[in-house]
Parts: C-alpha cells; sequence; structure tokens
C-alpha cells in the first residue's frame, strides 16, 4: 500500500517534471544567479554589532512592540540625539558599536562570543550608486539561522536557513547617500528548524558569506541554466524579469562551440534547446572543461562557466559521461582550517581544502556534508574536477509530521538547486543523513526525493542512511533495512563498526554485507578519532595507530563489497563541536579528521591516499 502511495505521490509531483523548471512555487521569486559577475557593490568588510540576546530589538516583553530605545533597526544617529539632550534615551548604539569583519561567524570573533547562540545586530552604511532607470538588490549569500533587514529604519526581507542565498530588492529604498543596512541574526534553532538544536558541527552563526549591492537593468536576466542531455543536445531555460521580460529574444553563446536565440514568453520565460556541439569537451575529474557561456537579452548580460557531462546509474555502477567511474572521495564540513574557524569559506581557503582531497588523496569526489556549502567551494570544485554529493540539513531527526517544517525542507532543496545546478560537479542531491526510520520520516524524505527530482531530474539522488547488523549464529551480518531505498537511484550509509561499539578491528574485514545486488552504493561515512601526534604502539583509541589500522581494515572490508561505487571516509579535517569535550583528546573538535585542524596530516591519510592511487587515483576518471 505505502509503495503505492509513494508512486502516486511522486507521479503526482514527477508530472511537473515534464513542465518547465519554472512550474514549481517553491523558486525564490529573484534568484540572480550569476550574481558574482554582476556588476556589484562589495559589502563584505567592517561592520559594527549588538548583542540583543533577549530579542528585545525585535519583540518586548509580554510580546509587546519592542521599545524605541532598544531597536538596533532604527534609522537614528544616536550621539546627535543624545547631544540634543532631553528625557529620551538609547539603550543601543549601532554607529559606535564594536567592529567585526563580514562575512564571518562571531563565535569565533571575540572569546566572549565563542558560544553565544541567540540574536545578533548588525550594521554598515554604503553610498550607492544612481540607479538611473536601473534596480538594486541585496544578495546574502548566508546568514545562520534567521535574516531581518533593514534599510534606512524600513523592513525589506526576512529569510529562514543558513547555508542558502537570498536576495532582496531594494530599488525603492535607497537614498542618495550614505545608507543604513542593519541586519538581525538569529542563530537560535529549535524542534522546528532546519537543522533543530543538536547537531554534530559547531554554531557559526552570522553573516557566514559575502554580502554585496547588485545592479541590474530594469529587464535582467534572473536565471538561466544548461546541461548536456543523455541524447548529446544542450537544454536548459531562463527567465527574465522586469517590466520588458516578456517577448524578448535572447542569445546563448556556449564559448566558440554554439549559439542560439530564443524568444521569452509573457511571463518572460523561455526553454532552450541545442543540437549537439561537435567538438564539445565533456568534463570530468580528469578533464574539468568549462566553458564561458554568455546569455544576452534586452542590454542585459548574465555570464556563468558551465561544464557538460552527463550522470546516470546502471545497475549496481554509477555512470559519468556514460563510462563507470568509483567516486574516490572524503566527507568534508564548511570550516577552513586554523584554531580559530569562522566558516569564512574564501577561495584560498576553498583551494587548500579541496587541494588536500584532489591532488593529496588521490580522489576524485567530495562530501559537501550536512547543509549546501558555499558557492565559492561549489565553483572551485568545477574548476579543480571534484564530484560533489550535497544535502541540506536535515539531520538526525526532525518535526517530520510539519507541514511547516517540510515546507521549510523544500525551500531550502529549491534555493539549493536554484544555486547549484549549473555545477558540472554536483551529481547527488541527498535528501537526508541518519535519520531513524518512522512513517512519517519516510513520508518527509519521499516528498524530498520527488520534489528534487523534479526540479532537477538531470542529477542522483541519495541519502545516507543507517544500517542494521545481525548476528546469526557466528554470522554477523550488515544490511540496509529501510523503505526510503525505493525513492533513492544511489544508496548511501554510514558505518562506525570498530570505532563506536566494541568490534575488534582484526573482524572488519570479514564483515559480512547484505545489500541489494542491483543498486550502486557508497559508504558515505567510516571513521575513527586520532588526536594528530598522540602516538601509541598499543593502539588505543585516539592513537593515530588506532586510527590507521582502523582505515587498512575497514578498507579491506570495503573493497569486498560488490556492488560498492564509492566512498566518503569522515572526515577531512578535525572540525569544532560542541559535542566533544574530553578535555586532553578533544576540546570541543570532533577529532575525526585524517588533518588536524591546522592540517597536519594523520597516519590514516597516507593508508587512504594509498588506496585510492591504487584505484586509479593516477588513471582512472
Ligand atoms: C555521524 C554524523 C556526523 C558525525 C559523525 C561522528 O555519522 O553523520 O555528522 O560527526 O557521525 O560521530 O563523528
Amino acid at each position: 500500500m505505502k509503495k503505492i502511495f509513494y508512486a502516486i505521490f511522486t507521479l503526482l509531483l514527477l508530472a511537473l517534471d515534464s513542465a518547465p523548471a519554472w512550474a514549481d512555487d517553491l523558486r525564490p521569486p529573484l534568484l540572480l544567479t550569476g550574481s558574482l559577475q554582476r556588476d556589484n557593490q562589495e559589502l563584505s568588510g567592517a561592520w559594527t554589532y549588538s548583542k540583543d540576546l533577549y530579542r528585545t530589538g525585535l519583540t518586548d516583553i509580554n510580546g509587546w512592540v519592542a521599545k524605541s530605545r532598544m531597536q538596533r533597526y532604527r534609522d537614528v544617529n544616536v550621539a546627535q540625539e543624545e547631544a540634543k539632550g532631553g528625557a529620551g534615551f538609547f539603550e543601543f548604539d549601532m554607529d559606535r558599536g564594536p567592529v567585526m569583519t563580514i562575512p564571518g561567524a562571531w563565535n569565533a570573533a571575540q572569546p566572549e562570543l565563542r558560544y553565544y547562540d541567540g540574536l545578533m545586530w548588525f550594521q554598515r552604511k554604503f553610498t550607492p550608486r544612481e540607479l538611473k532607470g536601473g534596480r538594486a538588490f541585496l544578495r546574502f549569500e548566508a546568514v545562520n539561522y534567521r535574516a531581518y533587514i533593514y534599510l534606512n529604519g524600513k523592513e525589506v526581507g526576512r529569510h529562514e536557513g543558513g547555508f542558502t542565498p537570498f536576495v532582496v530588492e531594494v530599488s525603492g529604498a535607497l537614498r542618495d547617500g550614505e545608507n543604513r543596512l542593519t541586519v538581525g541574526v538569529d542563530s537560535l534553532h529549535d524542534a522546528q528548524t532546519i537543522p533543530t538544536q543538536i547537531t554534530d558541527w559547531d554554531l557559526y552563526g552570522g553573516i557566514t558569506r559575502p554580502v554585496r549591492l547588485i545592479y541590474t537593468p530594469a529587464t535582467f536576466i534572473d536565471d538561466a541554466t544548461l546541461h548536456l542531455e543523455r541524447d548529446g543536445r544542450i537544454a536548459g531555460a531562463l527567465q527574465l524579469n522586469g517590466p520588458n521580460a516578456g517577448g524578448q529574444t535572447v542569445t546563448v553563446k556556449i564559448g566558440n562551440l554554439a549559439s542560439a536565440s530564443v524568444t521569452t514568453d509573457a511571463q518572460g520565460r523561455a526553454a532552450i534547446s541545442l543540437p549537439a556541439p561537435r567538438g564539445l569537451q565533456r568534463w570530468s575529474p580528469d578533464s574539468p572543461t568549462l566553458y564561458d557561456v554568455q546569455f544576452a537579452a534586452n542590454g542585459d548580460v548574465l555570464r556563468d562557466r558551465i561544464g557538460f557531462r552527463t550522470i546516470a546509474v546502471r545497475g549496481s555502477q554509477i555512470l559519468l559521461n556514460d563510462k563507470p567511474i568509483f567516486l574516490r572521495g572524503v566527507s568534508m564540513h564548511e570550516e577552513e582550517f586554523g584554531p580559530n574557524p569562522a566558516r569564512n569559506m574564501t577561495e584560498q581557503a576553498a583551494r587548500a581544502l579541496l587541494t588536500e582531497i584532489k591532488h593529496n588523496l588521490h580522489g576524485n569526489y567530495v562530501r559537501l556534508s550536512h547543509y549546501p556549502h558555499s558557492e565559492t567551494t561549489l565553483r572551485l570544485a568545477d574548476e579543480m574536477g571534484l564530484l560533489v554529493w550535497s544535502e541540506i540539513p536535515v539531520y538526525w531527526t526532525v518535526d517530520w509530521d510539519n507541514p511547516a517544517v517540510l515546507r521549510k525542507a523544500l525551500s531550502m532543496q529549491a534555493e539549493t538547486v536554484y544555486r547549484d545546478r549549473n555545477r558540472a560537479s554536483v551529481i547527488l542531491w541527498s535528501v537526508g543523513n541518519e535519520t531513524p526510520v518512522s512513517a512519517p520520516r519516510t513520508r518527509f524524505h519521499a516528498a524530498m526525493a520527488a520534489n528534487v527530482r523534479a526540479l532537477d531530474p538531470t542529477r542522483l539522488i541519495s541519502a545516507a542512511l543507517l544500517v542494521e547488523r545481525h548476528k546469526t549464529g557466528n554470522e554477523d551480518v550488515t544490511t540496509i533495512q529501510d523503505p526510503l531505498l525505493d525513492q533513492l537511484d544511489v544508496l548511501a550509509v554510514n558505518t562506525y563498526a570498530g570505532w563506536y561499539g566494541d568490534d575488534a578491528l582484526a573482524d572488519l574485514p570479514g564483515m559480512k554485507w547484505d545489500l541489494p545486488k542491483d543498486r550502486p552504493l557508497i559508504l558515505s561515512e567510516f571513521g575513527a578519532d586520532a588526536l594528530a601526534g598522540y602516538r601509541d604502539a598499543g593502539m588505543k583509541k585516539f592513537t593515530e595507530e588506532y586510527q590507521a589500522e582502523y582505515y587498512r581494515n575497514t578498507l579491506a572490508m570495503a573493497a569486498r563489497i560488490p556492488t560498492l561505487a564509492g566512498m566518503s571516509p569522515w572526515v577531512l579535517k578535525d572540525f569544532r563541536s560542541p559535542r566533544r569535550e574530553h578535555p586532553l583528546l578533544q576540546n570541543g573538535w570532533n577529532r575525526k579528521g585524517l588533518l588536524s585542524e591546522t592540517g597536519v596530516r594523520k597516519q590514516a591519510f597516507g593508508v587512504l591516499a594509498d588506496f585510492y592511487l591504487h584505484m586509479g587515483g593516477k588513471t582512472g576518471q
């Protein structure tokens, strides 16, 4: 019965699939994809800030309207007002507040903010250019977790979700000369947020990715996408925004390879279809060819760098450009190397991390866990040639039966797909991580799987599932008992035998797996902690020797799984987690990294690098 339900539900959503990608109500009203190449004014840099732990800048006690003396977003020069004297007074001053460098989480900015978890107000002033009939937008690449945006004392936008971009039009709210931008950021999570309040990673509250003021003509290309079809054609769609969006001729140029022109419909939309271009160099990890693509309409140009490839499954194989590929990867959090990371993923920081995977581990794949990473990282994966698993933080457990929470998850998926669907590196959309099986949970994930398939039918769907182990006699068999399997293209499991629990490392290679024979499997996580430099031949847990021996034995076990199509061991480098508080071994760090937080390689790094080298790290795709 359940399968019929899922099938009907999926068919319903997949019926949308035949409709062009714009036929979904989850599309944000404004995308401004390709904004990095647009005419913009950088607003990252020095912002003042003001703590507001009890949120009195938004709502006063008893739910009353906030007192004006606490309303951080007011367009007021406090010093000037105070100089006038009188009965009024203020309990904030955003102009004379302390300064923080944005982007970056407040937790890393000041010792007293290390575990601050609540509402923080930020302000910066800027002087915009004259619009001369054009338009202006604020684009935030990420604010964790809720954002309240005010310009010159007026609310202009809000957003929920810590890892996806959002755009606010400010054409009508800007004034000549100096403008006051105030942003309230609330990091607090609860049982109805995604993720909820407990995760195995750090708080990282704040404006964690760049903020830009973007200028466009009155009518502009808001979004444009292209991909390679299995039959060699290039297909896509675009959307114009503005008073003259309808009936516009849009030219599409793909390097010197191909060009076309399309005309938008009354809603400013157009589908694109080009015959298979001769001489197309397909994108792959070994040959990450990117084309300069240009969409031009009505005096506006949207530029992107796009790689063209296909991804599919056949039986238990993953096919990249119709050839089987093994995903030699590792999992990674969005956290730069260093003793005090602020989740400020600059290109340099991302390159340092991805270089370890590509060139030192001989990898071709990275699991960007457990949330959408920075666009900077995705574009670098395109450039360097790393395949990507992307996920939103439906992690451990969320409020499965709550329609509002499902809507949040579906919106986060849409915001991620619209941002990243031109990234050749992204091949997998994951719908969850280690979520305990229950009927409401499986319904939630099935809706997510159908949603992301309708948003993007060109990529594969997976989820990092839990395994079950059954001992029958002296047989110890690992299986996946999960009704969600039917909704996935690629199976994936997190397994920690040899770390969590009492398995002897020597027993790992002989572990038996009972898996579907016709589906590709990824070991999406396995790992063990080690404190870099803690050496002891006695094989104690947390030593480098134990972690290395764990990898040798787990890799031996993995090599015996006939349907194994890839792996992303947990985790590239040690990362911050408030759940890891052993005073000698952890100190607030999860130590499963193959590298320490400052980039010191542990013994296990070499074990995995050798394994990948011998798996074709030099030759295979
Ligand atoms: C889980 C989880 C990770 C976590 C890891 C660990 O598999 O997915 O987010 O960090 O286990 O226990 O270290």
